[in-house]
């Protein structure tokens, strides 16, 4: 249903309403159209503009409508243009001329804005808690290796030993960081339009502030033209996903990495791998690829967005139309991968023999031979040439560090005493790394029960935020 014609002495063209149609995308957002629209009824009664009874008319229909759409028996038809639209003629339906009363004092510049905060607070809260398990789901996995070796690597060669609960733990981290921008970003973007009107405000009785607490938002707008056309909101959520999406896909590369049948270090479980058609002895990563995968769209949407943005002239341009899709795909994208790559990593077993067996390869404890010298207080620049000087022996004679001799060992540094090859074991290796947030297994363990205590406390305050915002949508 058009919901404006009457300057117009003709019709648009069907390419035109084709064109500028969104309901076939933006009808995701009729429980929100519907609940802000209870909020503006609110208003309208508060301000008299509405009579109570008239008021209280529209709620009831609003009611029956949103239980309507929910249950699929209220849907768009060809006529109508948008999730507003479509609304307003159910409502019509309804209530005849009254319906149309519900439009006072609002524009849909305001109401589309409100409506997609509201999406995007769900939205995001609920990746938070997803996100808050998967947390829990890394933790727990690492746990269970903290006193298991691997070598760790930088530039993809064997760099030093770590716990390989260290190695699991450190994507944690990344979606601590994570979570915390969606907590941020929440304080900032919980703001009603609602009463910004077109772009100036409203001449009616209309009080924004309430209708923003009615609708659970923590402020109100200050400036009625910015509240029209801030999608600051939705730019800074698309980044916050894009970069969940490109910390999911370091994890995709290292499974893949690690499940492949050089490293055969992780056996990713059958619920969690697929067959190939023609090849039968396949078992591939899937999760883990896709993983890697998606996070292109994730990215590709914030740039989408971000150049919609680019240049806009204030206030509302219908260029804004554009900013659900992207939101609604990175949304999807998230909800589909995350209860995935959760799964895929609870139930990856690792081959600990073979991470142990690799440790020491490649000569993972040189820096400990040049630590070992510092600590007799040869200068780092004169233990690190040492040290490479053992590395090179050995590799000429293939042979481990602690397979030299004493005699090598002494005519390569007066300093190096027979003493040296306490350092040379895995073990010794990793109990010495214990500065603060290092290596060390017994640090590690610390630091990953420090990780799931703020991870259940953390998916506790988002659980609580998100239930009630469902009672919010719902009262
Ligand atoms: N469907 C439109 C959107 O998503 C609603 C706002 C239309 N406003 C207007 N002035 N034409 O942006």
């Amino acid at each position: 249903m058009a919901l404006w014609g009457a300057r117009f002495s003709q019709g648009i063209a069907d390419a035109t309403f084709a064109l500028s149609r969104s309901v076939d995308f933006d009808w995701r957002l009729a429980p929100y159209d519907l609940r802000s629209s209870l909020a503006h009824v609110a208003a309208l009664e508060s301000g008299e503009i509405l009579t109570s009874a008239d008021a209280a008319l529209i709620k009831s229909a609003l009611k029956e409508l949103a239980l309507q759409v929910a249950s699929g028996e209220f849907t768009p038809i060809a006529i109508d243009e948008d999730v507003h639209s479509a609304l307003e003629r159910g409502l019509t339906e309804k209530l005849g001329a009254l319906g149309g009363a519900i439009r006072a004092g609002r524009s849909r510049n305001d109401q589309v804005t409100t409506d997609l905060r509201l999406f995007a607070i769900d939205h995001m809260l609920e990746i938070a808690l997803l996100l808050t398990s998967m947390q829990g789901a890394i933790l727990k996995k690492a746990a269970e290796y903290v006193f298991d070796s691997a070598p760790g690597f930088t530039h993809i060669q064997h760099a030093q030993p770590v716990s390989f609960g260290h190695e699991l733990a450190k994507h944690a981290h990344a979606f601590a960081r994570d979570l915390d921008r969606i907590i941020d970003w929440l304080a900032r973007s919980s703001i009603s339009s609602l009463g910004a009107g077109a772009l100036s405000g409203s001449a009616l009785a209309l009080d924004p502030v309430a209708t923003a607490k009615d609708l659970g938002f923590s402020a109100s707008f200050s400036n009625s033209i910015d509240a029209v056309s801030d999608r600051d909101y939705v730019a800074e959520a698309l980044f916050i996903c894009a970069l969940i999406g490109t910390h999911l896909s370091r994890i995709g590369e290292e499974w893949t990495l690690w499940a492949s049948s050089e490293f055969a270090w992780a056996k990713v479980s059958d619920a969690y791998a697929t067959g190939s058609s023609i090849m039968p002895q396949k078992r591939n990563p899937d999760v883990a690829e896709l993983a890697r995968g998606k996070s292109g769209r994730l990215v590709g949407n914030l740039v989408s967005l971000l150049t919609t943005l680019k240049g806009l002239p204030f206030a509302y341009n219908r260029d804004l139309q554009e900013d659900k899709e992207p939101l609604f795909d990175s949304v999807d994208t998230l909800l589909l991968l995350l209860p995935a790559v959760t799964g895929m990593i609870s139930t990856t077993e690792f081959d600990r023999e073979k991470m142990k067996s690799a440790t020491a390869l490649g000569f993972t404890l040189a820096t400990d031979i040049a630590d070992y010298l510092v600590g007799k207080k040869i200068p780092f620049a004169t233990a690190h040439e040492a040290a490479g000087a053992c590395v090179r022996l050995c590799e000429a004679s293939e042979r481990q560090l602690h397979e030299l001799t004493d005699e090598e060992f002494a005519s390569i540094h007066s300093e190096l005493d027979p003493h040296v090859r306490s350092v040379l074991t895995v073990s010794g290796a990793l109990s010495s790394r214990t500065t603060a947030g290092g290596t060390a297994p017994v640090l590690v363990q610390a630091q990953i029960d420090g990780a799931l205590t703020a991870n259940n406390a953390q998916h506790s305050a988002i659980a609580g935020k998100h239930q009630a915002f469902k009672e919010m949508m719902g009262s």
